[in-house]
């Protein structure tokens, strides 16, 4: 039987995060035997917040490095640019012509930012950032979509845009996707204990140089408890990052160092960042020599569009002619 499709996506806008890593980029990598899977970096959906060619470039080239360096295996996997398939722009306008205002206005980001009051600042293409994703999943004939818990809500609005899309044309054209949620996965806390996120700018980057990565450990905001008095460890977002990679063991013996007093926060913030630097330091060898190396990543990119490029031409054929658009 012919392998099910996992799909995801990742915005080139900046060096990928903790919360990446454990929300997607893990995960995603980890479903390659399994799955045939295709993976891309959205600079479609980059250009919504980055509008510098060069750092564009440079972005999907960290991304391309980041996934190599963490096991993706392009002879399995496909990993590529969203640009690589301009037909996403063209399903867009079509799942555009079926999706309905309300349904956009219900999205978390955007919901967000017209509470914030900046309604009227948001882009056309901030707001029908949802319709491009739907289009990103659904022009690949996706089975799932292994995504953070932060963009189920995305992956609710695609099913919804297949249906109307199907419903409209009146045929089975759109396959209707599942998110695919890893429940081991914690909310990943940024050092201000805000969910991590770019927008917060609260990062932890794990292949960053160690010295800037001690920083970034350093830098976690805490309470202000006297060193020598017992702390709570479950209110505090250094040890929420330290449980994400250590064993039951030094999970339990941490929570004493807490628990007993004479123990500081500037002690549990070294001990995080070693913690950090050890497991991400063979990833982080690799990541370096990689990211030199953009001839490779390009033959990389390039072999992943090559690879994906059948399932659109398939899908495109069946959806241009569903519509009446194209030559019969
Ligand atoms: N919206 C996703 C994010 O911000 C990125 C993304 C774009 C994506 N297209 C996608 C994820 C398609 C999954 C499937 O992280």
């Amino acid at each position: 039987m012919a392998k099910k499709r996992s799909l995801s996506g990742i915005k080139p806008t900046g060096f990928p995060h903790l919360g990446n890593y454990l929300g997607m980029i893990r995960p995603a990598i980890d479903l390659q035997d399994e799955y045939e899977s295709f993976y891309f970096a959205a600079d479609y959906h980059a250009l919504t917040t980055v509008h510098d060619p060069k750092a564009l470039r440079h972005s999907v080239y960290e991304l391309t490095a980041y996934f190599l360096a963490f096991g993706l295996d392009p002879e399995k996997a496909a990993f590529f640019r969203q640009s690589d398939v301009p037909e996403v722009t063209e399903l867009t306008w079509m799942l555009d012509c079926v999706t309905h205002m309300g349904l956009l206005e219900r999205a978390h980001a955007y919901k967000a930012a017209k509470d914030e009051g900046r309604e009227k600042e948001i882009s056309h293409g901030l707001f029908s950032y949802p319709v491009l994703m739907a289009s990103d999943i659904l022009i690949y004939d996706s089975d799932i979509v292994p995504v953070g818990k932060d963009q189920i809500q995305h992956v609710e609005m695609t099913r919804d845009m297949a249906q109307k899309f199907n419903h409209a044309f009146g045929g089975d054209y759109l396959k209707l996707p599942e998110a695919k949620v890893r429940d081991d996965v914690a909310v990943v806390p940024g050092i201000d204990g805000r969910k991590m996120s770019k927008s917060y700018n609260n990062l932890i980057e794990p292949l960053l140089p160690p010295k800037k990565l001690k920083k970034q450990c350093m830098s976690i905001e805490t309470d202000s408890t006297p060193l020598e008095d017992p702390k709570d460890p479950d209110t505090c977002n250094v040890f929420a990052l330290y449980k994400l990679f250590s064993s039951a063991d030094e999970i339990m013996e941490m929570r004493e160092n807490y628990e007993g007093g004479d123990y500081g926060y500037g002690h549990a913030k070294l001990a995080l960042y070693e913690k950090l630097v050890d497991y991400f330091a063979p990833y982080r060898e690799k990541y370096v020599d990689l990211r030199e190396d953009e001839e490779y990543l390009e033959e990389v990119l390039a072999h992943g569009a090559a690879k994906v490029r059948p399932v659109v031409e398939g899908v495109m054929d069946r959806v241009r002619s569903a519509t009446g658009l194209g030559r019969p």
